[in-house]
């Protein structure tokens, strides 16, 4: 007798086959390893949204992975060819940390001077976020093109209004020299401006909010891998920034990938992220040590895809059901496109023009 797990490989197989270049299954890293497998493009979500951004022959995308990552790729693929997220709860507790509503507050609370700052958004955030920065001027921005975004806003002579993640905000600002003293926090529970004071004397503003998986990451977990001189260190910049400082490379999901492949054979590696990507990394280098820093982190959200939510996924598709579907118009659509539309047009080395 057939295990259920060979059968939904196999039926996985048959139904991947009979449809072809009809359907695009996008993964990102942290996805599970069974789910991975069956991916066409696997990438952090700056490569992913970029491939939603490409087009290509696919009538319909697959996107294994959280709410804000299919919003992201609807939002660029347009009315005509719709996304589909296995797990339609699947969501992120950063994302949610930051509402429309509450960036509204901060924004009015700020008066006069608002017309100082851009709002930008990590790609971690609610369409309506991103509509919320694209109507005024503002850009997204994800891990691996924060620098960039950050730094087109100083040269436009603005300062940054960052959402929602503290720690991004605050490792990107140190990279590009604007010291934790020039920072503005906005706190949502309180309503209150703390770190520097008043927006008004500071360099840029960030938002209180952080991702539940990279703050179990701690400067002990750095210490204890240091005891070994040939384990080098590589986090994601949603760690704190007192981890950050002590790791070896501090860069997206990808950027974790491209530091292994390219370091010579006997480094090895302690990793600040979430364990899949720590998986995916043994997998495409079974004879290497790459070990998570400190115990090992993984994503509530990130987890709940399944081969088999996979599975039905591709064939409601084929009946024409889009139960699963993302969809994202109007006016939302409009201004989220632009949010984004703005960053892309910064990494193709445009001036951003607010
Ligand atoms: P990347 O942009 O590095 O892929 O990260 C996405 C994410 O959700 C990290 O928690
Ligand atoms: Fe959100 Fe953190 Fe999960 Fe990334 S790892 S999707 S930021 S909760």
């Amino acid at each position: 007798m057939k295990t259920v797990e060979t059968t939904t490989g196999e039926m996985l197989r048959e139904t991947k086959n009979r449809l072809g270049d009809d359907i695009l299954i996008a993964a990102h890293y942290y996805a599970v390893p069974e789910v991975k497998r069956w991916a066409d493009e696997i990438g952090d979500s700056l490569e992913l949204a970029q491939l939603a951004a490409g087009a290509g022959n696919a009538r319909a995308l697959v996107f294994c992975g959280v709410s804000f990552m299919a919003e992201t790729a609807a939002v660029l693929s347009g009315p005509e060819r719709p996304v589909f997220l296995p797990r339609l709860e699947a969501g992120c507790p950063l994302a949610d940390s930051a509402t429309a509503e509450g960036a509204g507050r901060a924004w009015t609370m700020m008066g006069p001077v608002a017309r100082d700052f851009v709002p930008v958004t990590y790609v971690n955030s609610s369409t309506e976020l991103k509509a919320f920065c694209g109507a005024r001027g503002g850009a997204t921005c994800t891990s691996s093109s924060a620098r960039d975004v950050f730094a087109a806003v100083e040269e436009a002579g603005r300062r940054v209004f960052f959402l929602p993640d503290i720690n991004l905000g605050r490792n990107t600002a140190r990279s590009l020299g604007i010291r934790d003293e020039e920072i503005s926090v906005f706190d949502p529970d309180t309503g209150d401006f703390g770190g520097s004071g008043a927006p008004g004397e500071a360099r840029m503003l960030v938002w209180k909010g952080s991702c539940p998986v990279h703050l179990e990451f701690h400067p002990h977990h750095v210490a204890e891998a240091r005891k070994d001189p040939a384990t080098r260190i590589a986090v994601h910049p949603e760690c704190s920034p007192e981890v950050c400082r002590l790791a070896d490379e501090v860069g997206s999901t990808s950027h974790m990938v491209r530091s292994v492949a390219e370091s010579p054979r006997d480094v090895r590696w302690a990793i600040g992220t979430e364990i899949n990507l720590i998986k995916h990394l043994r997998n495409l280098h079974p004879h290497r040590t790459i070990d998570s820093l400190g115990p090992a982190r993984s994503c509530r959200d990130m987890h709940l895809t399944t081969e088999t939510d996979l599975l039905e996924t591709l064939a409601e598709f084929e009946r024409g059901d889009e139960s699963r579907r993302v969809s994202v118009s109007g006016i939302l659509a409009r201004d989220a496109l632009d949010a984004i539309d703005r960053m892309l047009r910064v990494l193709r080395g445009e001036a951003l023009k607010p």
